[in-house]
Formats: C-alpha cells, structure tokens, sequence
C-alpha cells in the first residue's frame, strides 16, 4: 500500500502557486482576489470556508468572506453577485454550498460570472469540461487529478467506479475521468442511490472514488486487491479527543481496506487538502485570466 499524501503534494504545489501570485501582483499591480460567499451558520461550512481564506493569505492572494444571516433574501443575494461580478478587483467569486431551502442553488450558480466561477460550477464551464476546452474545473475534482498527476498514476484503459453523483464531486469526476486526457481515458461506471448491487459494481473497479458522504461506507470485501482507493469522504462527529473537538472520517474503512489498495488517500490529509489547491489554482487562472479575457 502507498499513501496519496495530500499534505505533502499539497504543500509543494501552494509553494508554486505562491510564486506564481508574487510575480502576478507585480505585474497587475494588486493580488489574485478571491470572494467567498457564506450564508448562515452551518459548522462545516464555515470551517471550509476559513480554511478557504487562510490558505489565500497563505499563497498571497487577497481573500474576502461575506457573510450574511440565513434569512437573507435570494433577491438580496443575486444582487450581490450582480455587484461582485462587475467589480474588477475581484478575480473569483464562490457561494459556499448548501444554501438555506429559500434560496435555488442553480439561479445562485447561473448568477456568477463564468470568468469568475472559480468552483467550476457554471454550466458553461460544465460544458467546456465535457468537451475538454479551457475552464474552470470543480475543486475537489481538480485536486484529485493533481494528485494522479503528481503520483504519476497511469488511469489509461482502467476501470474507474465513483460512489455518488453529487454535482461538486461524483459527476464531474466522471466526466473528467472519461475524458481524452491524461489523468483520464478511463472506462467510468457512476454509481447512485437506485445503483443496484452497487457492493458488485465496486469490486470490478481498478479505481475507486467514494464521495457519498457516509462514514466508512467502503469496507475491504468491496474492494478488488491493488485497487486505486479515492476518499472524499468529510463526515464531521463530535470528539473530545482533538482540539477543534471534531473528529474526520472517511467514506472508506481505511484500516481494513489500505492493505488491500496500491494507493489509498487518508482522512484527513488527503482529498481535504487538495481541494483547496485546486480552488486556489482556479483563482490564480481568473487573475491571469488565461482561461477567459475579463
Ligand atoms: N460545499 C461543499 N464543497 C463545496 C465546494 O467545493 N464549493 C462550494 N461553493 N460549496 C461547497
């Protein structure tokens, strides 16, 4: 078994992005500027987005939270992202999800500025992801095949499974690992709630993503011996054992199946860490505006 250490290809690849920044506000003459959304007081995501912004201090970029009540009207809220889209000094612009059951995630979505949609969300970036065209790619997608690449993972020709078909994780990742690239060119089976004998559907797989969001959904009898094993899993409980007071779990058993994986990623200090790498190239892409002209 080897570890996909996201701390470590995490650490050395914010130190290029770092770089990158210092040479880019030299030649704009201010930072790359990433815009945070946060509505309401859900504990996770407030954690994700305060991890998002201190990890742009940490590169150099300008980071700003905003932060409104749960109670606060799509209206008001589309008209913030009115205002943001048009100011130059903003770069990227993300709504940290889930939204309050008031407000339609998809008209929030719709209403960035796909230039500025630096969580690969828009579906014109959706698009020009299926057809392999500059974009914005979602963030956790885009750290996995990172670590692919940093690994030199060859994915070519192999059977991949994802667990879950969440729009932020499981779809895109199906698209990107089918695609004519490299990580990608794989055979891609996107398994769900009404998959039927998903346990099988898992067993053939040379790679495993499991982003369903149940803690050690993965358990080593569905896992084939030196099988690639992807966790996205974040499920959050209550410890008194760790200084946030929280405890991380995975969506895979990781102790029962590491021995039987050629590579398995470790919660924490795997797919957390390289999400926000991809999120932080994302933004430094708007600010070079490589992908789109602004
Ligand atoms: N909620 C969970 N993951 C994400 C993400 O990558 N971006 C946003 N905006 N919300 C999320």
């Amino acid at each position: 078994m080897n570890l996909l250490d996201g701390k470590h290809v995490s650490a050395k690849i914010k130190e290029d992005i770092k770089q990158e920044a210092a040479e880019l506000t030299t030649k704009l003459g201010r930072k790359p500027h990433l815009v945070a959304i946060l509505v309401g007081h859900d504990g996770g995501s407030e954690t994700y987005v305060a991890s998002k912004m201190r990890n742009c201090e940490q590169v150099g970029f300008e980071s700003t939270n905003l932060h409104y009540e749960a109670d606060i009207t799509e209206e008001a809220l589309l008209s913030k992202i009115t205002e943001i889209n048009q100011d130059p000094s903003v770069d990227g612009l993300i709504v940290q999800l889930p939204l309050p059951k008031h407000i339609d995630p998809e008209k929030v979505t719709e209403a960035i500025d796909y230039r500025k949609d630096v969580d690969g969300f828009h579906p014109i970036n959706l698009g020009r992801m299926q057809r392999n065209l500059p974009c914005f790619i979602p963030a956790t997608p885009y750290g996995i095949l990172l670590m692919l690449e940093h690994y030199q993972i060859d994915t070519s020709g192999k059977k991949a499974v994802i667990i879950g078909r969440s729009n932020i994780v499981g779809s895109p990742m199906s698209i990107l690992l089918a695609r004519n690239a490299n990580p990608g060119n794989c055979t891609v089976t996107l398994t769900h709630s009404r998959t039927t004998n998903l346990a099988q559907e898992v067993q053939d797989a040379d790679i495993i993503v499991a982003a369903i969001g149940k803690k050690n959904f993965v358990t080593a009898d569905m896992v084939k011996e030196g099988a690639i094993v992807i966790d996205v899993g974040i499920n959050r409980e209550v410890s008194d054992l760790t200084k946030s007071g929280y405890k991380l779990f995975g969506d895979v058993d990781f102790e029962a199946v590491a021995p039987k994986s050629s590579w398995i990623t470790p919660v924490p200090g795997g797919v957390g860490l390289m999400t926000i790498v991809g999120l932080l190239k994302n933004t430094l892409e708007a600010a070079k505006g490589t992908f789109y002209t602004k």
